[in-house]
């Protein structure tokens, strides 16, 4: 699969964003996104995964424009491709960790033993192997932020936004964690788009890119 962003236009709150953004993915490629607070690359990342809508231009992965797909189409494409690292994380309070992780599998219809079998495995490999079993409540920022990043990629998402992934890690955890996210590129042929204000998160990515005055431009 191949992302293809074209004269993505959005405004917010009387501010243009951008008015003609583009951006294009191949498969198997990890690329870094830049830039000061404010840019707007949290909003260029929910307008990829379509949960906001761009006031002009398109997203389309393959040959298919997001605006294309009807409300059903684009959440099972969210369930089944996607894999979205929020920059709060949004783990449910209420659902324990392991449950938290697994949840992107059950939402595909894979039984509970499956899912929490698969989350355990992706615990284990951010290092929280031992926290299955708490609440999201029990937890320090740094160790929800990996829970975000194992319910991202339990599922080998063909394409993964990740928002500031490593923000809260100290260098060893963050280091884990982009390990991770550059081995369902590698390995699986993802496409990964992550921001980030880290240089050792950017030196991960085969391109980096800065959001700036609406562009994005080589960094
Ligand atoms: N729902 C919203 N309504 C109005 N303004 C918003 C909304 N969401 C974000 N903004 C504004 O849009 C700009 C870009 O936000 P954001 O995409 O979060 O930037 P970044 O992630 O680069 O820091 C900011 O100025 C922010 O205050
Ligand atoms: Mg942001």
């Amino acid at each position: 699969m191949s992302l293809a962003v074209s004269g993505l236009g959005k405004a917010l709150g009387g501010r243009a964003l951008f008015a003609d953004l583009s951006l294009e993915m191949a498969a198997g490629e990890f690329v870094a996104v830049m830039g000061e607070s404010g840019t707007g690359k949290s909003t260029l990342l929910n307008l990829i995964a379509g949960l906001e809508m761009p006031d002009a231009g398109r997203v389309s992965l393959g040959e298919q424009s997001l605006a294309g797909l009807d409300d059903a189409a684009l959440t099972r494409w969210r369930r089944q491709a996607l894999g979205f690292v929020f920059q709060a994380f949004h783990i449910l309070p209420h659902l324990d960790v392991r449950d938290n992780v697994a949840l992107p599998l059950r939402l595909n219809g894979r039984t509970n033993a499956e899912a929490r079998a698969a989350a355990q495995a992706m615990l284990d490999q951010v290092g929280l192997g031992a926290r299955g079993a708490s609440a999201p409540g029990e937890l320090s920022g740094g160790e929800l932020q990996r829970v975000a990043i194992a319910r991202a990629l339990v599922h080998r998402p063909a394409l993964v936004l990740a928002d500031e992934p490593t923000g809260n890690l100290d260098p060893d955890n963050a280091a884990r964690v982009l390990a991770l996210l550059a081995e369902q590129v590698r390995v699986h042929g993802a496409m990964c788009l992550m921001v980030t204000h880290s240089a050792q998160a950017a030196a991960i990515a085969d391109r980096v890119l800065l959001l700036a005055g609406g562009r994005l431009q080589r960094a």
